[in-house]
């Protein structure tokens, strides 16, 4: 408690993992020492993130009941151990976790230290057991009017697939029917709403007893097995744990941290999980060099985090987590480096206080992200195996990142009327609402930026009969075949204006111009000279059309003209490996200056204009100076 107070530690995540500990058998409740531990970091002054800690069953249960154990992707049960290792639709798993939350709220629902609850822990993975199998098909009778229905869906009579009765119907396993793309599609979605029932559950039982505290659950970003975007209307804040590689490009780390924001439409969101200094379970696991935890720390706050908070407070002297950075190492001692860092960094959010709390960020620009093309994309066979849609929308989001403007990440479903710029790379599923909504947009002078392998396939992975499918009267475009390129294989954008060439590889769609305006060609192959960018007006707007993947000079001289035709201008002007980012109340303007670089650079703020430098309280003008890894934050009060 004296080093949390000493490193200006202000909110504990306590709980998560320790069900044996709070219920060791079926009828035994230990929660004496959880009161001791609220009630202490209470005397301390602390606040308290209490997780139920469904996300490991005690071994107990795994023994008398083994349904609540997860099978793997052959339909075999695995056996007790590790965590996460639930099955989601186990009715003794729910009954168990249900107690268990409602135990903890009605014993901890009026504590005066607890100010969230924090549900299970990184949900995720997959099960594939019986009882998932049983569940799956009542799910698919809801979703499906008829058995006739989803075969037409499904494409079943291909290779004689067709299912004469739901019993015949099984999940994806890996030594059975895997093949079936809108069935593995399905599946995601069933085992995320399997997962996503097992988050309200408890969070129903919850609520009926504590209805005013907030619940979350910890994200992991682009996770590929949860659509957290039909979960975020469930959760109250959502949160996220942050684990970049040492050697990230930091415009990678924004793109998660949007991502996040993004979930409930501009909400400022949780940094739940951080390491202070290391990872344990990468291949190598690098220490993050002095002022990076600072500068990553403050770049979640840049992009939207309310909170900064770390995974873990101290090592322990066993498990597989003993190398695993901590805010307090095994040695227990306050005079190291990262407990310095972590001091610095917390006595600087104290005294930022509120300022920042709930500050949103204006973006006139979005990038489309949605889990279920991401499924669909990568559960295609052909035309490339390693299909990249994640990066390929980094990419993209890199791009506008380093023109250093605001971005939101939305998604299929969101509300696109206050954007100016929509780019969805790789948008392979076109949901059915979605066309309508590109089409306002484009219509009332926006721009629609998309890619190859877009407008493919629709929400049961059925292929449009045409591509781009629904998007085909928008983009002015057709596309007859998809080249797929080796490795090192390259073929060029060659622009019509004779501003210059780019090379791009991987996919090239070969289309044609139905409207749209050619405004490059490719460089070579029996396709050279055939449209590779095109623009179609529609309305007031254009709509955009990059057929291949371009090399990332091409995004910035693309995303910059297009940045230009609409006025939307950078934050401030800054040097490369300088980042700017925007956040704003109705009071003040944030910018946040961040030196991803591990140099000093200078960044010459505009003719005239003064901030105030929150971390410093001092007054800035003309140049500013950044060290090493320095963060400023400029505030201007709002005109
Ligand atoms: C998170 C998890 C923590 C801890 C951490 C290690 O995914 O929630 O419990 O395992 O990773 O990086």
């Amino acid at each position: 408690m004296a080093l949390m107070q000493a490193s200006h530690y202000t909110i504990a995540t306590v709980g998560v993992f320790s069900w044996v500990s709070l219920q060791p058998s079926e009828d035994t409740f230990t929660f004496e020492w959880l009161d001791t531990v609220l009630d202490q970091l209470h005397a301390a002054g602390r606040i308290v993130c209490l997780a139920t800690p469904t996300a490991a069953q005690p071994a107990w249960m795994s023994q008398a009941y083994p349904d609540v154990l997860r099978s793997d992707r052959t339909g075999r049960r695995n056996h007790h151990g590790q965590r996460v290792n639930y099955c989601p639709n186990s009715p003794n798993y729910r009954r168990f976790a249900v107690q268990i939350a409602t135990k903890l709220a009605e014993r901890y629902g009026s504590h005066p230290a607890l100010v969230i609850w924090h549900i299970s822990n990184e949900y995720g993975g997959i099960c594939m057991c019986e009882t998932c199998a049983e569940a799956f098909r009542t799910w698919l009778k809801k979703r499906y009017s008829s058995l006739d229905e989803l075969n037409q869906r499904w494409w079943t009579p291909f290779w004689s697939h067709t299912y004469t009765d739901w019993s015949q119907i099984e999940p994806p396993y890996d030594n059975g029917e895997r093949l079936t793309h809108a069935l593995t599609l399905d599946y995601q979605r069933f085992q995320s709403d399997s997962m996503l029932e097992c988050y309200k559950l408890e969070r129903d039982a919850i609520r009926a007893i504590t209805p005013d505290i907030p619940i979350t659950t910890n994200m992991m970003g682009t996770y590929p097995h949860l659509d957290y975007r039909a979960w975020a209307p469930e959760i109250d804040v959502i949160s996220w744990d942050c684990y970049p590689w040492p050697s990230a490009d930091p415009g990678d780390i924004a793109f998660l941290h949007d991502l996040n924001r993004g979930l409930k439409d501009g909400q400022p969101f949780m940094l739940m999980e951080q390491t202070p200094s290391s990872q344990n379970w990468q291949p190598v696991n690098a220490l993050k060099r002095p002022g990076v935890l600072r500068l990553w720390s403050y770049l979640a706050v840049a992009h939207g985090a309310d909170t900064v908070m770390y995974f873990q407070w101290r090592r322990g002297r066993g498990g597989c987590e003993k190398f695993h950075g901590a805010v307090v190492e095994h040695s227990g001692r306050s005079d190291t480096r990262v407990f310095r860092e972590v001091t610095q960094l917390g006595a600087e959010l104290a005294s930022l206080g509120a300022t920042t709390l709930g500050a949103t960020t204006p973006a006139r620009v979005a990038v489309l992200f949605d889990w279920n093309n991401w499924w669909a994309i990568d559960s295609a066979v052909g035309p490339i195996k390693q299909k990249e849609y994640v990066a390929t929308v980094r990419k993209h989001y890199r791009a506008l990142w380093r023109r250093n403007i605001p971005v939101d990440i939305v998604f299929s479903d969101s509300d696109l009327s206050n954007y100016d710029i929509v780019v969805a790379p790789m948008l392979h599923m076109v949901k059915a609402d979605l066309p309508a909504q590109l089409e306002a947009l484009v219509q009332r002078g926006g721009s629609f930026v998309t890619t190859y392998f877009s407008g493919v396939v629709d929400e049961t992975d059925r292929a449009f009969e045409g591509y781009p499918g629904p998007l085909s009267k928008l983009l002015g475009i057709w596309v007859e075949e998809i080249d797929a390129l080796y490795e090192g294989q390259t073929n060029q954008i060659v622009m019509a204006d004779g501003s210059g060439s780019y090379s791009c590889g991987r996919l090239c769609d070969i289309i044609h111009a139905e409207g749209a305006e050619v405004l490059a060609t490719y460089g070579q192959d029996f396709y050279a000279n055939t449209p590779v960018l095109t623009a179609n007006r529609y309305g007031a707007g254009r709509a955009y059309y990059i057929a291949s993947d371009p090399e990332e000079r091409f995004l910035d001289t693309f995303y910059a003209d297009l940045l230009k035709q609409h006025g939307i201008n950078a934050l401030l002007e800054a040097p490369a490996g300088v980042e700017v980012a925007l956040r704003e109340t109705d009071e003040r303007r944030l910018l946040f200056v961040l030196n991803h670089r591990a140099e000093l650079q200078r960044v010459q703020l505009p003719e005239g204009q003064h901030y105030t430098e929150l971390l410093s309280g001092s007054t800035v003008s003309g140049t500013l100076e950044l060290a090493a890894y320095d963060v400023r934050i400029l505030s201007q009060a709002q005109q």
